[in-house]
């Protein structure tokens, strides 16, 4: 008995000791390159997996498609050795970033830099990546500068206490009544560019009286940075940290994957069981604080929210329901033609519009699969730039280069939204389809016509 006590409490030790190192000391990428490999045949994709599997590696962008190239993050001691293994075999790839560290660096150069030189009230601004206090600076001052058109509301906490904030932009008398889209970001800790573009589409619907055709019909409810725990990881210690920060009682690993971790088809399809993996889905469906408050804030808001878009990056996709496998739900050439239009606005960066499961990966427990299942009819994930070549070290000086392309999408949502039947609920007598085969625009589609008596 004993024996087993100090066994427990050695362990203990032992678990808390290795957080701590895991705490303190910041992550280097010195020396780590990205490859961009591309296999040319299912073999020789196979093959790939296999060194990736064998070598422990990272990989960051994986595609379904045999022949689509594959992003690695190779640590120094295995650049030589896979060097000589990918030559045996004549695959070729091409190293994108040649020292990650580097990149990592470059991409802080201007952050948190004073505004003094700026006409802005508030210390924010998309030249530069921002630390959670002052994208929370920059929520409030809007929240005491514009009461009537901007509500900030805490939603809950984080696994470490940090407030979750979602910000309510509504001209209407009555706000909370009105169809409403929901925008999210930072579900992913290192998607840096995922809670800029957030805060920039808050900016321009708050500030910019140009855009309040946008406000005309519609409510906006808008969450920058869904997990402010690791987005302050990213930033003190790990930068290419993906997860939450919540401590496993089982494992020294912490974190787990949001985006794996809502309740639809929860625990299927590229989500891993270990703590220790970037897709840990988490021991049940909304175990993890930030997931939870945020989903049960949207399902009080439901019937209102007929819009759903989560920001990721990077890749360039505008991906439609369902992730968690191949299937399609019966309205996806709604979903897919709102897409095309909203992605035809694209100028600069162009976006390939299509199934998630089907152009990526399964990957069951996103929130996207999940805002679908609740009855949200629209709901998007777009994966933001760029498509490897900066991955999420994407410099600063693309932040408002890529604010601006996106921004003109948020009209055609718009105006879907506040049309009678973009926003009226449709229903379908048929079941939640299981083809693999997407419904072509001769498949008769059961939803009733729209009354048009909401608005
Ligand atoms: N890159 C995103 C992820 O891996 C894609 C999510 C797409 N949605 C989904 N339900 N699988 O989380
Ligand atoms: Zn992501």
């Amino acid at each position: 008995m004993m024996s087993l006590l100090l066994a427990i409490a050695l362990s203990c030790v032992f678990v808390t000791s290795q957080v701590a190192a895991e705490e303190s000391e910041v992550v280097s990428y010195a020396g780590f390159q990205v490859w961009k490999i591309k296999p040319n045949s299912g073999e020789e994709r196979q093959f790939i997996l296999d060194i990736k599997d064998s070598y422990e590696l990272e990989l960051w962008n994986e595609r379904r498609m045999t022949r689509d190239p594959i992003d690695f993050i190779i640590p120094p001691q295995s650049q030589t050795k896979l060097k000589s293994k990918l030559a045996e075999r004549k695959i070729s790839y091409v190293v994108v970033i040649s020292d990650l560290q580097t990149a990592i660096d470059n991409q802080k150069t201007n952050i948190n830099k004073t505004t003094s030189d700026s006409k802005a009230a508030y210390n924010m601004d998309w030249i530069s990546y921002h630390r959670l206090n002052n994208i929370y600076a920059f929520l409030t001052y809007l929240n005491t500068t514009y009461p009537k058109l901007v509500q900030l509301i805490n939603i809950g906490s984080s696994y470490e206490k940090r407030p979750l904030y979602v910000i309510r932009i509504s001209n209407s008398s009555s706000p909370g009544t009105r169809p409403a889209i929901w925008i999210d970001g930072g579900i992913h800790a290192r998607e840096w560019i995922s809670p800029a573009v957030a805060t920039y589409i808050i900016q321009q619907l708050v500030e910019v009286p140009a855009n309040a055709k946008l406000l005309s019909n519609v409510d906006w409810y808008i969450m920058p940075v869904v997990n402010p725990d690791g987005y302050e990881f990213t930033h003190t210690t790990n930068r290419m940290w993906r997860k939450t920060r919540s401590v496993s009682s089982t494992s020294s690993c912490r974190g787990v994957d949001p985006n794996r971790n809502f309740g639809f088809k929860w625990g299927g399809l590229g989500a891993s069981t270990n703590p220790c993996q970037d897709t840990y889905r988490g021991t049940k469906a909304f175990s993890e604080p930030e997931t939870l408050a945020t989903s049960n804030f949207i399902k009080g808001k439901s019937s209102q929210i007929k819009l759903y878009l989560t920001l990721h990056s990077y890749g360039q996709y505008a991906l439609i329901p369902y992730g968690y496998d191949v299937v399609y739900p019966p309205d996806y050439n709604d979903l897919l033609a709102l897409a095309n239009n909203a992605a035809s606005k694209f100028v600069k960066y162009t976006y390939t519009v299509g199934n998630s499961a089907d152009l990526l990966y399964a990957a069951s427990g996103g929130s996207d699969d999940w805002a679908k299942s609740i009855g949200i009819k629209y709901s998007y994930t777009f994966e933001l730039p760029d498509r490897g070549t900066n991955a999420f070290t994407l410099p600063a000086s693309e932040i408002l280069p890529v604010c601006q392309d996106f921004f003109p999408a948020l009209d055609v949502f718009a105006t879907k939204v506040a049309t009678c039947c973009g926003a009226f609920t449709t229903t379908t007598t048929k079941p939640l389809t299981t083809r693999t085969t997407r419904p072509t625009t001769t498949t008769k589609r059961t939803t009733t016509k729209c009354p048009c008596t909401c608005g």
